[in-house]
């Protein structure tokens, strides 16, 4: 099928081409750059990730981007010696046993206690962004609520220093930039600068936290997680007790690209949603309660992380789709949360349907999100404060907003938004 994932109309609105490819089948061939398949069903999805062993998360990256040979040599320029640091699978671009050691050594990472511990933090944040508003002066949520929101809890989590939150913006920016998108060579050698000032960093701080031992921040429980003995005999003797210094590079890159754009979106859009939602707003603030059924609900309409991916092992017939050993499969999330055949009038926002927990926006099965958690606490603490500051909100621009570039992170750069009313707390 010739669809041009990269279409900005497709990125804006791609619902009425993945109800087209649901209709033609289980997967579609999508003859985009090298090619890759496309899966958009509820059912199927759920089939491909289910299925580990034909469905391989060590796919390498999609081809979206082919730097020049020019730009490859001041790439090489800019590598230091001994080569960039991390460039090791890790969590989502591995298997089991090796994805199985990396779950459990950072299972102490995202328990419901340590989630816990960043709500204060979170709901601090929230209201010192807010408290920065005027009654009726523009701002760009984006900028001024959904990106500055999850990057400072990440850094709290990383235990990044004050002083550094607009270096580790750039780096995170960064570690996103090439997914699914479409980058000029400047782009691709700026990204692979921010990389390499990444890893001196992420250097710095895994010495730090070595040299005083076990704390409580995700950093330090990467540092200093161990496999008990059990665990470790379970996974044979080869399964190393402990990280490796790269392999934290690899997770901590990972952190800043799953987690961080992913929660912007879902901030970003929900905003758009519930602006067309008037009735919604209002249930917020007079029911606080409500406001994790309308966090999922969104999450559902919006999918952050629209599109992951997989390689194929073996040849295989996925449902009449002839796949060959090699091939790229793309699981379409967010195709899967409009599937109407699981979420009827899927594009209606509707807080209360009774299955959303068939929505697949974290994945499922071993890659499911460890974030989730996280995600979910951020996304309601900044409804419980958006709705008790702000009466409403006008968005000037609602029928022309700009998306990125990117199929799989598809994202709205910058949002107007008037705060009409401030109330107070
Ligand atoms: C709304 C926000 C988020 C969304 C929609 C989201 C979505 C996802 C999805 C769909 C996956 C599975 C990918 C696959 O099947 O290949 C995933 C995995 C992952 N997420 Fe999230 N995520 C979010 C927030 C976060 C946060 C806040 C963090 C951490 C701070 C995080 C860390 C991760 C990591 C490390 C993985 C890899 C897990 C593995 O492969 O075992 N995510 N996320």
């Amino acid at each position: 099928m010739n669809l041009d994932v990269f279409d900005p109309e497709f990125i804006r609105c791609p619902f009425p081409a993945y109800d087209q490819l649901r209709k033609t089948g289980a997967a579609a061939y999508v003859s985009e750059g090298k090619g890759f398949w496309l899966v958009t069903g509820h059912e199927h999805v759920r089939e491909v990730i289910g299925d580990v062993e034909t469905f391989s998360s060590q796919s390498g990256p999609l081809a979206t981007t082919v730097p020049s040979d020019a730009a490859l040599a001041r790439i090489a320029e800019l590598t230091p010696p001994g080569g960039l640091r991390g460039r090791v699978n890790t969590l989502l671009t591995l298997d089991p046993p090796g994805h199985t050691r990396n779950r459990k050594l950072i299972s102490r990472a995202f328990t419901p206690s340590s989630v816990k511990r960043y709500e204060d933090l979170t709901r601090q944040i929230c209201r010192e962004l807010i408290d920065r508003w005027a009654d009726g002066e523009e701002i760009d949520f984006v900028a001024e609520f959904a990106v500055p929101l999850p990057v400072r809890v990440i850094a709290a989590a990383l235990d990044v220093s004050d002083d550094r939150i607009d270096d580790f913006k750039r780096w995170s920016d960064a570690s996103v930039s090439g997914i699914g998108a479409d980058l000029s060579d400047d782009e691709v050698v700026d990204a692979y600068q921010q990389m390499v000032e990444l890893a001196d960093f992420t250097q710095a701080q895994i010495e730090r936290k070595r040299a005083a031992g076990p704390a409580e921040d995700i950093m330090s429980v990467l540092v200093h997680a161990r496999l008990d003995q059990a665990d470790q005999a379970a996974l044979g003797d080869q399964a190393a007790a402990q990280l490796t210094d790269d392999e934290i590079h690899s997770i901590v890159r990972q952190l800043l690209v799953a987690g961080n754009e992913t929660t912007t979106n879902l901030l970003t859009q929900s905003m758009v949603l519930l602006h067309g939602r008037r009735d919604w707003w209002t249930k917020m603030q007079a029911d606080p309660t409500v406001i994790p059924a309308v966090v999922e609900e969104a999450l559902r309409c919006t999918s952050p992380s629209a599109v992951n991916q997989r390689a194929c092992t073996r040849d295989i017939n996925f449902h009449g789709a002839e796949m060959s050993e090699g091939d790229i499969v793309l699981v379409g999330y967010l195709a899967a949360d409009h599937d109407p055949g699981v979420f009827p009038n899927p594009e209606s926002f509707d807080p209360e349907r009774n299955n959303l927990g068939d929505l697949l926006a974290f994945g499922r099965g071993i890659h499911y999100c460890p974030g989730a958690s996280l995600a979910r606490m951020e996304a309601r603490v900044a409804f419980e404060e958006l709705t008790a500051a702000l009466d409403s909100y006008s968005i000037p621009d609602e029928n022309e907003l700009e998306w990125n570039s990117s199929f799989q992170l598809r994202a709205i750069r910058r949002l107007k938004c008037i705060p009409v009313t401030k109330r107070r707390r």
